[in-house]
């Protein structure tokens, strides 16, 4: 029996032929087998034995008797030579392919020869080699391992498989450097070689959460193959860290009046766990007053602190509370805080004013520095913006003087008129002092109404008054009115007038009386110009204070003349009483020759009385003419034996008024014979003459005493007009005598205006006559009609 030995080495190789040997020798005695033994995986044609040698078969023969092999239940790896009968290697066998968990891998063949037939049965052993490396069914092995795990805790790893067999397989685990964890090799009944991961420190997810390590399988053979497999560690969490604060406490400043909702602060606790045992909850502790609970609200889930309620500095001004932070996890853990709020001070509150005192109305001759109001000032705000400033409009007559620590009087600073200001608003403001944010003002008002004091005399509308009044005014009835105001109120005001009869001329008072309440005044009697021509009185005017007051005013009354003369004949007059008169002439007289004189008086002045004479009747008008100023007839021509002897004028005297009056005197003029015509004329003249002295004293009288006014009266229109007063003012009846026109002269400013006319009123209703036309010279310019009518 030759055994083919091919790729035995080493110091094991003799003992190992030998073994074969004994063994092949003992087969083929019980059953004639050869045995051959060859490793797997040879070459294509590598041959394994000469089977003609090792049968005992001649080589000669081979091809004569049709050696042929047969594998059973087999492919067809091998065949024979038939030439030289060599075994050779047809296709590449794989022992793990062809017996795949068997640890001795056979082939059994038959070869076959004819010519006698015979069969050898022979036996291929496929030996093992290391063809193979260990693998790992998973190549990632993922384990969730819990932190709180005990040290020496075993995990059971998926071992490697290696399909070659005996020292080939699989020999040993190796496991990356952790310092958490090991391996322990275990060798289980059929041989195999497993690894348990062993927990050797325990672990922290807070401080590695996940350990990568790679398992190595190694097997046996030489050279050693090995495969590996990584091995993920998940550490579970436990709840086994506390939340924390980032402080311990917080000191927060929070001005007041914070809106509602504003955040406060956001506290922020961690957890350096995961998952539900690093959620946090936020909560109020026992510690934390019920006060600050409704003040404040904390969001359990964001930690954030939230004004709940206006928070005013003035109630309260430090919040102390303590925050709870509370994990979810299972056996939750808590950890604390304490926040303390400062509440800053806002100058949010206006100060305010109180009166505690006032007295109104006051009265007007109040004394200065009389107290009439007490004021007290408050601000509920603190330090600077607690301080305040108290004043009242500066144009008011009144003071703020503070008595004692925010209470101010008011005081009256100067003296009071009601007549001026009957009532005042005070506005009291008061404003605090506030550095940065705008100061806040307060005003209150009072209101103080002056009452009235009895300081004022009623006054005259005009001072002196000047009346002009008509003659032959009906008794009884008003003549004109006064009027005089008092600018005090009430009774204070109250006038009633009388007239000053002690001071006045009683002749003249006697026949006037007065309206008490308003000051209209009445006659009794009718005046008469002829009789009084001006006179003038005091009324006084009295107010119904207590004490009272009063004033007087000086009234001028000037009388105005009305046409109610008529004139009256004074030549001739007849033995009866009646205007008649012979005159007597010679025949012989020439033209020119004065007749006679009509001589006629009128009582009134002026126009009223300004007598012309008219002849209105006459027998013969070519004869006699008569003057119409002078009243004087006088012969136009001479006389002619035709002439009659008698002759009858009636000449009309009228004077010049409105309404014209008028008397007529008739003389009967007798024409004599010259003899005794002279006689009777010379004893007629005589008688005559001193009638005529008298009348011409009369009227020499007059007249001088007319010319002596008038020279008066221009002399003091030129001192008026040459002296300068500054206001306009009446310089009238200065040439009053009733007998001239009147003349007014007025100045206003620097004009000057001089009025010239016949009489006329002011301030009485008429104006008289029709010829009282009203010369208005004015020196510059007349500028207002109505300031002289
Ligand atoms: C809070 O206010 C106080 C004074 O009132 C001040 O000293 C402190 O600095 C303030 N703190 C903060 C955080 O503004
Ligand atoms: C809370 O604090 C942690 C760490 O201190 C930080 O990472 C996180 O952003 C903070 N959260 C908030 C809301 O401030
Ligand atoms: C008196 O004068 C005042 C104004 O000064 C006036 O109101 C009043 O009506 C006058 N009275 C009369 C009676 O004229
Ligand atoms: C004054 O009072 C009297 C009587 O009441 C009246 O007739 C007269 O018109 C009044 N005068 C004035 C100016 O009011
Ligand atoms: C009138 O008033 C004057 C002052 O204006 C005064 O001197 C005089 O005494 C008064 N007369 C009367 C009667 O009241």
């Amino acid at each position: 029996i030759i055994v083919k030995e091919s790729c035995f080495l080493g110091s094991h190789r003799q003992q190992y032929v030998a073994t074969l040997l004994l063994l092949s020798a003992l087969v083929y005695m019980a059953s004639s087998v050869t045995h051959y033994s060859i490793q797997e995986e040879m070459e294509v044609g590598s041959v394994v034995a000469n089977l003609a040698a090792d049968l005992g078969i001649d080589v000669q023969t081979l091809g004569r008797r049709k050696i042929r092999l047969d594998i059973l239940a087999n492919k067809k790896y091998l065949d024979v030579n038939k030439d030289s009968g060599d075994l050779f290697i047809l296709e590449r066998i794989d022992r793990e392919y062809l017996c795949i968990s068997k640890t001795v891998c056979y082939l059994k063949m038959e070869v076959i020869l004819e010519n006698p037939v015979r069969i050898f049965n022979i036996e291929l052993e496929i030996m093992d080699i290391n063809d193979n490396a260990p693998y790992f069914r998973r190549d990632t092995i993922n384990l969730d391992v819990s932190e709180s795990t005990a040290v020496g805790e075993r995990f059971s790893l998926s071992n490697a498989v290696d399909p070659d067999i005996g020292s080939n397989s699989i020999k040993s685990y190796h496991l990356s450097e952790s310092a958490n964890f090991d391996i322990e090799i275990q060798t289980g009944r059929d041989g195999s070689k497993f690894a348990d991961l062993i927990l050797k420190k325990a672990l922290d997810r807070e401080e590695q959460a996940i350990h990568n390590l790679i398992l190595t399988a190694v097997d046996g053979g030489v050279p050693a193959r090995s495969g590996t497999a990584s091995i993920i560690v998940r550490v579970l969490d436990t709840n086994d860290n506390a939340p924390q604060f980032d402080k311990d406490s917080y000191t927060i400043n929070l001005t007041e009046n914070s809106p509602i909702g504003s955040l406060v602060v956001k506290l922020n606790a961690t957890d350096r766990d995961e998952g539900s045992n690093s959620d946090i909850t936020y909560s109020f502790s026992l510690y934390t007053s019920e006060k600050t609970q409704t003040t404040f609200e904390l969001k359990p889930d964001s930690g954030e602190i939230r004004v709940k309620e206006m928070i005013n500095y003035e109630d309260f001004r430090i919040y102390d509370m303590e925050i709870i932070a509370t994990d979810k996890g299972a056996n939750s853990l808590s950890g604390k805080c304490k926040v303390k709020i400062l509440i800053t001070d806002m100058n949010d509150n206006h100060p305010e004013i109180s009166i505690k005192s006032f007295s109104s109305p006051v009265k007007e001759d109040i004394a200065v520095n009389t107290v009439i109001a007490v004021v007290s000032v408050s601000d509920k705000d603190s330090g600077e913006n607690g301080q305040v400033d108290i004043h009242i409009s500066e144009d008011l007559p009144f003071a703020l003087k503070e008595s004692s620590d925010n209470y101010y009087e008011l005081l009256v600073s100067e003296p009071l008129d009601r007549e001026k200001v009957p009532e005042y608003d005070i506005t009291i403001t008061v404003t605090d002092r506030d550095l940065g944010t705008p100061s806040l003002t307060s005003t209150r008002s009072i209101h103080v109404d002056v009452t009235d004091v009895n300081d004022n005399s009623p006054t005259f509308a005009q001072n002196p008054y000047t009346f002009y009044v008509v003659e032959n005014n009906k008794p009884g009835i008003a003549v004109f009115s006064l009027n005089a105001s008092d600018i005090d109120e009430g009774e204070n005001a109250r006038v009633s007038y009388s007239i000053d009869r002690i001071n006045s001329d009683q002749t003249m008072t006697s026949f006037l009386s007065i309206n008490e309440a308003n000051g209209t005044v009445y006659s009794l009697k009718s005046f008469d110009f002829e009789s009084l021509k001006t006179f003038k009185f005091f009324v006084v005017a009295k107010d119904s204070g207590t004490p009272s007051l009063s004033s007087n005013v000086t009234v001028n009354v000037f009388i105005l003349d009305q046409n109610d003369n008529v004139p009256v004949i004074l030549y001739p007059v007849s033995a009866n009483g009646s205007a008649e008169g012979v005159e007597e002439i010679p025949r012989n007289v020439n033209a020119g020759h004065l007749v006679t004189k009509v001589r006629a008086y009128d009582a009134d002045i002026g126009y009223n009385g300004w007598l012309l004479f008219s002849l209105q009747e006459v027998s013969d008008h070519s004869l006699f003419g008569l003057d119409r100023y002078t009243g004087q007839i006088r012969t136009l021509r001479s006389f002619t034996e035709t002439d009659e002897a008698l002759h009858k004028l009636i000449i009309l005297v009228k004077d010049n008024g409105n309404v014209s009056l008028s008397a007529t005197a008739t003389v009967i003029v007798k024409v004599v014979e010259p003899k005794e015509a002279f006689a009777a004329s010379d004893v007629k003249n005589a008688v005559k003459d001193e009638d005529e002295n008298n009348v011409t004293f009369y009227l020499i009288i007059t007249l001088g005493s007319v010319a002596v006014l008038f020279v008066i009266s221009i002399i003091v229109l030129i001192v008026m007009q040459c002296s300068k007063s500054t206001d306009s003012k009446y310089l009238q009846d200065t040439n009053y005598d009733g007998t001239l026109c009147h003349s007014i002269q007025y100045r206003s400013g620097d004009k000057r205006y001089m009025l010239v006319g016949p009489r006329m009123s002011i301030g009485s209703t008429i104006v008289p006559g029709s010829n009282g036309n009203t010369l208005v010279i004015p020196d510059r310019r007349r500028r207002d009609s109505g300031e002289v009518r």
